[in-house]
């Protein structure tokens, strides 16, 4: 099989694939950031499908038979039409898999009281998707959600280490415990934000679990992998990964070597 596709509207799905790359060292991986397009996170719901439909055909077009969408604005407002409407017809032996339900599966071990704070961009909020997904499995947990509309600027502007930093942070995590002081677990339903969680933490003080989404995402997906064989691969080498951008490369390998902790290079394409 061929690499498999990793995509995010911009830098965030990195901190997804850094993870997957460390459980799974022998495959092909294919990156692909929207960067140009970037944030998707205040667009409407059939720009984002749309958005995020061109990039699955770019990454199938370039050989990749199972697709991640490592953005959950795009696995809450496209996953579903995608994998249901499109995927038939495209091909039914390929895949698409997103990074809500491996987020929302580990919740029931980490909680106590069964009260979930949700941060997340103001699309995946509106969305409602971790609220629908939450009472599926598990119908007595409460979930209460604060949308973070200034966080992704500040990541994809390499701002998210800087003083400006820490006041949109406070505000946020604090309004969220305003409303519910009881959260015992918050997750970051956004790739980007655990670029964010050394200020996250400070604001939350304490008060609550906080879950990322790397390592959940790896292991479902090496999981996947072990049900599926047929969309496994022959690992007995290192494996490689090929990084894709619809910005200027050289603007992505700048940010995108600070999150992958070691150099990348890039090509830019068109969707
Ligand atoms: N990283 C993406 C996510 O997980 C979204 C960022 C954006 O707004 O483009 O939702």
């Amino acid at each position: 099989m061929g690499p498999i596709g990793v995509f995010d509207s911009g830098y965030g799905g990195l901190t997804i694939l850094r993870e997957i790359r460390r459980s799974l060292p022998g495959y092909d991986f294919m990156y692909l950031g929207d960067n140009a397009r970037a944030p998707y996170g205040t667009r409407s719901f059939d720009v984002v499908y749309e958005f995020t439909l061109q990039a699955v055909k770019a990454l199938f077009e370039r050989g990749c038979r199972l697709v991640i969408l490592a953005c959950n604005t795009a696995s809450a407002k496209a996953l579903r039409t995608i994998q249901q409407r499109d995927l038939p017809s495209i091909d039914p032996s390929r895949r698409v898999l997103g990074v809500i339900v491996p987020t929302i599966e580990k919740l029931g071990e980490v909680s106590s009281n069964g009260n979930i704070g949700i941060l997340a961009t103001p699309g995946t909020v509106s969305s409602g998707t971790y609220d629908i997904e939450i009472a599926k499995f598990f119908p007595r947990f409460r979930t209460v959600s604060r949308a973070c509309p200034m966080w992704v600027p500040l990541v994809e502007n390499c701002e998210h280490d800087g003083p400006g930093a820490d006041y949109f942070v406070e505000k946020y995590v604090n309004s969220l415990f305003e409303e519910e002081p009881e959260i015992d677990t918050l997750v970051l339903g956004c790739t980007h934000y655990p670029l964010l969680l050394p200020k996250i933490e400070k604001a939350v003080a304490g008060r609550a679990a906080i879950i990322t989404q790397g390592r959940l995402v790896a292991d479902s997906l090496a999981d996947y992998l072990r049900r599926h064989p047929d969309m496994d691969a022959d690992c007995s080498k290192e494996g490689t990964v090929t990084y894709l951008t619809t910005e200027h490369p050289d603007k992505f390998t700048g940010m995108a070597s600070i999150f992958m902790e070691q150099p990348v290079s890039a090509s830019r394409i068109e969707l």
